[in-house]
């Protein structure tokens, strides 16, 4: 990928001015909507931010395709060229109910391929980032390998929606099978606790493009694998049923889920 000196300094610039407009919207009154459930919420800062994002690509890299959460209409058929994938806010239940427990998402792809990631866990000012063969950081601190521990040895995330779910008794047995099940609500967030190795997976079930393109190339670097429920490659093109984990959790997840 060309200018990626470049691209990271920006996008770091950038993700700390759209963190401010989150901040700030805690002392007015933000106006929210339901998407497609009760659950499934949008703010008016979601669409700032993503907006504040369009506009400094556009200004930057003209010509690089966007697919934003908010803004993207129509799905994309194909990862040809330079893409950048971006969710304004990643738990938007938690920044509406908790102010907190959010995170701001950048994944930049060239032709399908991951080459950056970001992560801002804006609240405790915590930015994961990574750059493709060049490891990922934390704050600019280089992080360590994850130590491949098994899922019976470690804590895992699972979706909310896959635990409450009464046909899937695979999650619930997973979760019985690791040390325990602990769950936050923001797939990035949830996957910079795997990249800490703080649990040994995150089980998500129906995840978009811009939930998990920052985190995949984060992951990857620190040894994690990142793949469908089924083992197969992660489709940025569609919804995923999806698991990050270290090799041999992973292995233990998708044994359970074929
Ligand atoms: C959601 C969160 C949540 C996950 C959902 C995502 P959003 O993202 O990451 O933890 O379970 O599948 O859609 O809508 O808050 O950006
Ligand atoms: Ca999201
Ligand atoms: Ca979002």
């Amino acid at each position: 990928m060309n200018r990626l000196i470049e691209r990271d300094e920006l996008i770091i610039k950038w993700l700390y001015e759209a963190a401010e407009i989150s901040k700030k919207s805690f002392k007015q009154m933000i106006s929210i909507e339901e998407k497609t459930t009760r659950t499934d919420l949008v703010t008016n800062i979601d669409k700032k931010i993503e907006h504040f994002f369009i506009e400094k690509i556009n200004t930057y890299f003209p010509g690089e395709r966007v697919l934003g959460e908010e803004s993207s209409k129509q799905p994309f058929t194909e990862l040809k060229g330079i893409i950048w994938i971006i969710d304004p806010i990643d738990g938007t239940l938690n920044f509406v109910k908790q102010k907190s427990d959010f995170a701001i998402m950048i994944g930049v792809y060239e032709n399908g391929i991951g080459h950056l990631g970001y992560i801002y866990d804006v609240m405790r000012d915590e930015l994961y980032s990574a750059t493709k063969n060049q490891g990922a950081y934390l704050n600019g601190k280089q992080l360590e390998p994850v130590d491949d521990i098994s899922l019976r040895e470690g804590l895992i995330a699972i979706s909310h929606r896959l635990m409450t779910s009464e046909k899937n008794d695979n999650a619930r047995k997973i979760g019985r099978a690791s040390s325990g099940v602990r769950m936050i609500g923001s797939a990035g967030l949830e996957t910079t606790r795997v990249a800490t190795g703080k649990l040994v997976a995150y089980i998500g079930a129906s995840l978009a493009p811009w939930d998990i393109a920052a985190g995949k190339v984060i992951a990857e670097e620190l040894g994690l694998n990142y793949t469908q429920l089924n083992g197969e490659e992660i489709d940025m093109l569609s919804h995923n049923k999806t698991v990050v984990a270290t090799p041999s959790a992973h292995k233990e997840i998708i044994k359970n889920f074929r």
